[in-house]
């Protein structure tokens, strides 16, 4: 007798949906609802929504925007999302966001809802529909928009600022954004592999293609003089080439791995490990620095296959999972007094959603194939990880000093004044006639509310002192970002099916 998938996956969702109501009845001060948290955090993406919005947009304050996209060089580059509180595409940490995403789904998608499954991949098609337009003329990566912008308080729907178009042809390089590029069209060809075997093909193709480019003109776009005005200070790779985006380059050849079980790929993160820098032990997972991900993705092989090539990634894996595990005698990251993962350099929950994410899906590796972390004085198994990133995830929703929840529009406490200019100023249905560039000025310094909820929005969050102000001018505390979402939703799922 065969039983089907969809059976399974069935039975399986019933069940958790049994340990949710159990949990709901068992009531204590800690427990969050989780599912409510997951629809929220995707959610969230719709009001980042650059673009034609469908009918069947649920966040409603926002409108079409940024129609003209691209026109300025005869293409178009509509659609994708607006990164934070601001109306700019970068390519980048667009691309960085998408991964994860596609990340969480591969890992984390039977733990979701069906109707959840469905919201996350449309929130990842919202994007590779966009960066399959930059990639599609070969060679070419368009890399997003202005400064401009960030002297304006402006909604996206009124942008009146120039859209310039940054782009990198061969045989200039732009390494780390082609190479987060294929990264993110791979790991999304996973994730619709299933449902849309077409659109998987389409990806995985463009992402061999944009990984082509990337390794043959090796070198950082933002080290290109004409490129670099548009994407620094903001998102310059300072993690850099050869410092820099070789890290980047080992992702897309690692993603691109995973997902066409190509041996090329394979031999290619074999034998540019140590060039490329992937053998320092470098703990960092973020839209800069791909190190701490890369070891995790890339020991899935080794600890399944017995690929023995690739131990140090895993050895990198290992201490760097060391560091997060208090009771360990290695060296730690930094906890604040109120539990939170701390990294200096603001937008903090960055680090905490994306370390909470490697840490659940390297349990689940380790769990998978029997395996434990030797950290010195202890062995550290699955248990110990999922307990570090579970009390992550409830500090950003509510476990914490402040007793807020980080998440907007999640729990009876969240921030109100949060750093993003559509929340902040009224909506266009609420107020139809333009509001220009300056005239949002009033609107960001005023104290009250923001008038509409970015519902799902998780902010840069408190600082070292676990203390915030939800002040609207302080950025680096108050500003929500795709990337600090996109891991968040993996993670979420993961407490959806596995509440305690
Ligand atoms: C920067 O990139 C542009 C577009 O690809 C190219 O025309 C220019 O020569 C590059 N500049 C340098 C200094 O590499
Ligand atoms: C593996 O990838 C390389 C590089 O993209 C390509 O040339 C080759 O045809 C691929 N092999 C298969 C079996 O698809
Ligand atoms: C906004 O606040 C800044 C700095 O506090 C001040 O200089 C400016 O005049 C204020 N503008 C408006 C329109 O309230």
């Amino acid at each position: 007798m065969t039983t089907s998938p969809t059976l399974l996956l069935l039975l399986y969702l019933t069940l958790s949906n049994i340990v949710i109501l159990i949990k709901l009845v068992n009531c204590t001060s800690s427990d969050h609802n989780y599912l409510d948290a997951l629809s929220k955090s995707i959610l969230f993406f719709e009001g980042q929504r650059s673009g034609w919005l469908p009918l069947d947009q649920r966040l409603k304050w926002r409108a079409n925007s940024g129609l003209g996209d691209g026109s300025s060089r005869g293409i178009d580059l509509v659609g994708g999302y607006y990164d934070a509180g601001d109306n700019v595409k970068f390519n980048f940490p667009m691309a960085f966001t998408t991964t994860m995403l596609a990340w969480s789904v591969i890992e984390f998608g039977e733990a979701m809802p069906p109707y959840e499954l469905r919201n996350a991949l449309v929130a990842i098609k919202w994007s590779t529909d966009y960066l399959l337009k930059t990639v599609s003329q070969p060679g070419r990566i368009f890399v997003g928009d202005p400064i401009i912008d960030h002297n304006c308080w402006e909604r996206s729907e009124d942008m009146d600022t120039t859209r310039t178009v940054y782009s990198v042809e061969a045989p200039n390089s732009a390494s780390e954004v082609a190479g987060e590029t294929a990264a993110a069209l791979a790991a999304s060809s996973m994730a619709f592999r299933r449902f849309d075997p077409g659109y998987a093909e389409t990806l995985l193709r463009n992402a061999e293609r944009a990984f082509e480019y990337a390794d043959t003109y090796k070198g950082a776009y933002s080290d290109n003089e004409s490129v670099r005005p548009g994407v620094c200070p903001f998102y310059c790779d300072f993690n850099g080439y050869q410092a820099s985006s070789g890290d980047e380059l080992l992702w897309g050849a690692a993603w691109l791995r995973r997902a066409s079980q190509n041996d090329t790929f394979l031999n290619y993160i074999q034998n540019n490990g140590k060039t490329l820098g992937a053998e320092d032990t470098v703990n960092e997972f973020g839209w800069d620095n791909k190190h701490a991900g890369l070891n995790v993705l890339v020991s899935k092989e080794f600890l399944e296959g017995n690929v023995y090539s690739l131990q140090s990634y895993k050895e990198s894996a290992d201490s760097f999972m060391c560091t997060l595990i208090p009771s360990s005698s290695s060296s730690h990251i930094q906890i604040t007094p109120g539990g939170m993962i701390y990294k200096p350099g603001g937008s903090n929950m960055q680090h905490v959603t994306s370390i909470a994410f490697l840490l659940l899906v390297y349990a689940n590796y380790l769990a998978r194939t029997s395996q434990t972390v030797n950290c010195g004085s202890i062995m550290v198994g699955p248990a110990s990880l999922r307990q570090q990133a579970k009390a992550q995830i409830d500090y950003i929703l509510g476990d914490n000093p402040m007793g807020l929840s980080y998440m907007v529009g999640y729990g009876p406490r969240y921030p109100q004044r949060i750093h993003h200019r559509g929340s902040s100023l009224p909506s266009v249905r609420d107020h139809p006639e333009p509001i220009a560039c300056k005239a949002g000025t009033g609107f960001f310094n005023s104290s009250g509310p923001n008038p509409n909820v970015l519902v799902g929005a998780v902010v840069g969050g408190p600082g070292e002192d676990d203390v915030y102000e939800d002040d609207r001018a302080d950025f680096r505390k108050s500003e929500p970002t795709t990337y600090i979402n996109a891991p968040l939703v993996g993670a979420l799922a993961y407490f959806v099916a596995n509440p305690s």
